[in-house]
């Protein structure tokens, strides 16, 4: 991606339509770069096309991603995976009474029948299951943040290189129409010259801190406990570990792992960039004190190196449990000319207003004088631009798992790969790292190594 400039960006607007609005047309036919090369929609497979699909951890995102990942064509769920019976019972009466489940990954993973796997158990088994899946010859779509730890990322890269499969991670919003808009606004120089950014996620309920109600027959029983705890300490069971396991620090990732990393994600999509060469963060426990074990407010400041790709900027981020403004979530990119607020159907482009004359070869042709020699008014174009995506859309979670599925049968590549994948959830997990430890911590994004 070339850096932006700002005339380039003016004369595409000015070229384009002579008094109108900057109108999202106008970028909509600008031929953009194809990174979604071989997305096709709406094809009719034949039936020995179809990808036969298995759920790994069928929880609330398993099932949200098997009930997406359904309605792309020619995509069947034959299996399904989980610890807690309830959550097998509740596949079958979804997906059939036929499918296949288990509560072992390993007998799936042994079966000829399936063709992709979805790995949305908890963090601290994403990177096991990926790894026996790929290396079973499996095409895996593992939810975010790829690892639990920065140091469990080159496993997963090298089982992705080795196994020469498809491999993507759930960030699903660098895959929406607003993810791919921003990045063409950024890369035709819309605000400039990008020095800063900025996202939060604000929530404010039980259920968003993650309160999960917990089954009435849950026990040792029902939950296969010692399989849920992997390399983690033993312990006896404990229903709210389990159902609850985002508040512990053997399984979940705190705010970063969980939010962060989504916003990682999109901003290194927009901006193409590797990721930051430094991290820092604080915050803490300060309303939800309920046994957990991480902060539920947490801030994040990030350092990121000028590269070819986009110059030096910085970036914050947090999340707030306890927020009075409660479910939202927001990127904003902030250039030298303007800012874009970034969402997954919408993008708004707020523009500086005050162009140097010759910055715009039109209005510099029509500099009219008044009689009295003073430069007459011009007319300036609008500060905000929104561009929304049309009626219709279905959203960046049937975007995802379209390029997961156009990649698996183009035997192609797909953007969130496990590189991309790692340079997203590191920044995230090094965030808890910085904040335990009560120091900067310096990563090197381009060879994937926390610098000592
Ligand atoms: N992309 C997104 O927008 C998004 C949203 C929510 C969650 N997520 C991610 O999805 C994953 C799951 O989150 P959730 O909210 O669905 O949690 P959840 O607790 O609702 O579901 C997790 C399920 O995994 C099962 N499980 C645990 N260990 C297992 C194992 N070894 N084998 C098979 N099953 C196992 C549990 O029994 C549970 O049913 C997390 O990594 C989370 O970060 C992504």
């Amino acid at each position: 991606m070339k850096r932006p400039s700002r005339r380039s960006f003016i004369q595409k607007i000015t070229a384009g339509a002579l008094g109108t609005v900057i109108s999202s047309d106008l970028l909509r036919a600008e031929k953009s770069e194809n990174i979604f090369e071989g997305m096709k929609r709406n094809k009719i497979f034949m039936p020995n096309d179809q990808i036969q699909l298995a759920l790994i951890g069928a929880g609330g995102m398993g099932f949200a991603d098997a009930n997406t990942a359904i309605t792309t064509p020619g995509v069947k769920l034959v299996a399904a995976c989980d610890l807690y019976d309830g959550r097998l019972v509740a596949a079958k009466n979804k997906y059939g009474k036929d499918i296949f489940t288990t509560r072992d990954y390993r007998e799936l993973l042994l079966r000829k029948d399936i063709d992709a796997v979805i790995v949305a158990t908890p963090d601290h088994w994403h990177k096991d299951i990926s790894v026996a899946a790929m290396n079973a010859g499996k095409a895996v779509y593992c939810e975010k943040p790829m690892t639990h730890d920065v140091s469990e990322g080159s496993a997963v890269v090298e089982a992705q290189n080795r196994n020469k499969v498809v491999f993507q991670v759930g960030s699903q919003g660098l895959s929406s129409l607003g993810n791919e808009k921003a990045r063409e606004l950024l890369a035709a120089g819309a605000i400039g010259q990008l020095n800063y950014a900025e996202g939060f996620w604000a929530r404010n309920s039980p259920e968003g801190a993650w309160q999960y109600s917990i089954p009435a027959d849950a026990s040792e029983k029902t939950v296969d406990w010692k399989m849920f705890l992997n390399q983690y300490p033993d312990r006896p069971f404990d229903a709210k570990r389990f159902f609850r396991w985002r508040c512990y620090k053997d399984y979940g990732t705190g705010v970063s792992g969980d939010l962060f990393v989504h916003l990682f994600s999109s901003l290194h999509f927009i901006t193409n960039s590797r990721g930051p060469q430094k991290i820092m963060a604080m915050g803490g426990l300060r309303y939800w004190k309920d046994g957990r074990e991480v902060p539920d407010l947490l801030m994040g400041m990030f350092d990121y190196a000028e590269t070819p790709e986009h110059p030096a900027f910085n970036l914050s981020l947090r999340v707030n449990f306890i927020d009075g403004t409660a479910d939202s979530t927001y990127l904003r990119l902030v250039g030298s000319e303007g800012s874009m607020n970034v969402e997954w159907d919408k993008v708004t482009l707020i523009r500086n207003k005050a162009y140097a004359a010759n910055d715009d070869p039109l209005m510099a042709t029509k500099l009219n004088k008044n009689k009295d020699d003073s430069p007459r008014k011009l007319i300036l174009p609008p500060d905000t631009t929104v561009y929304t995506a049309e009626e219709g859309y279905k959203g960046a979670h049937y975007d995802h798992f379209t390029n997961f599925f156009t990649a698996i049968r183009n035997k192609s590549s797909v953007v969130e790969d496990a590189v991309f994948g790692y340079r997203a959830a590191a920044p995230a997990l090094l965030c808890n790292d910085s904040y335990y430890a009560d120091k900067a911590v310096k990563w090197d994004p381009i060879n994937l190594k926390v610098v000592k």
